[in-house]
């Protein structure tokens, strides 16, 4: 039996592992929800500085070498204590167990660089360039078991441009998703 989230499902977890830029345009687009912690597995995540700066509370412990459920367990003491009702994984790149996911019953969304279900995993723009796709994009969608596969919440399409490499496209489809993910952070707490 899953457990409900504890909190408000406005007040809003980040959770990064790199660069932050959806985290940050996240904090900056936030209406409808509060960023009440920014929470990472890499403590060296360049996003945690401008979380800081913002005067978010910030939570870290480097997962490396760390039992996944020993990380999991105090990472979600973390996020009871802020009382979030709703974990927005923003380039969180560590794999989450189903027990964790399960703990919080459909409360976890992520942002993916492809037109979810084309391109799970890693190297979208790579794939979609290989595969002379003529769209590619950026996908919302609540996180399940399965790895990119849970319901899509919302999704940009950015045209495939002759001679784009990945970092072009990938440039591109970064853009879109700091448009998309506040929007569809927005109507997913709500819900
Ligand atoms: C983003 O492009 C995000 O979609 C992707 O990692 C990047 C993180 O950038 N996430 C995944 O590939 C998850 N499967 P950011 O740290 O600047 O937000």
């Amino acid at each position: 039996m899953a457990e409900r989230a504890p909190g408000d499902q406005r007040r809003v977890a980040i959770l990064i592992s790199g660069r932050g830029s959806n985290m940050r345009a996240l904090i900056e687009q936030s209406s409808g929800y509060q960023v009440v912690l920014v929470a990472s597995n890499k403590p060296q995540a360049p996003g945690l500085d401008y979380a800081r700066g913002a005067g978010i509370p910030t939570w870290t412990w480097d997962s490396k070498g760390v039992a996944r459920e020993e990380f999991e367990a105090a990472l979600d003491r973390a996020l009871r204590d802020h009382r979030v009702g709703t974990i927005a994984l923003a380039g969180y790149m560590r794999l989450l167990s189903s027990r964790f996911v399960e703990q919080w019953g459909g409360r976890i969304v992520n942002i993916h660089p492809s037109l979810l279900p084309k391109y799970p995993g890693l190297d979208t723009h790579a794939r979609a360039i290989a595969a002379r796709d003529t769209v590619a994009g950026c996908s919302v969608h609540i996180v399940t078991e399965k790895v990119d596969a849970g319901k899509v919440l919302g999704q940009i399409e950015v045209a495939i441009e002759a001679g784009d490499d990945a970092s072009a496209l990938e440039q591109r489809v970064l853009e879109a998703e700091h448009r998309l993910y506040p929007k569809a952070l927005r109507e997913f707490v709500r819900q």
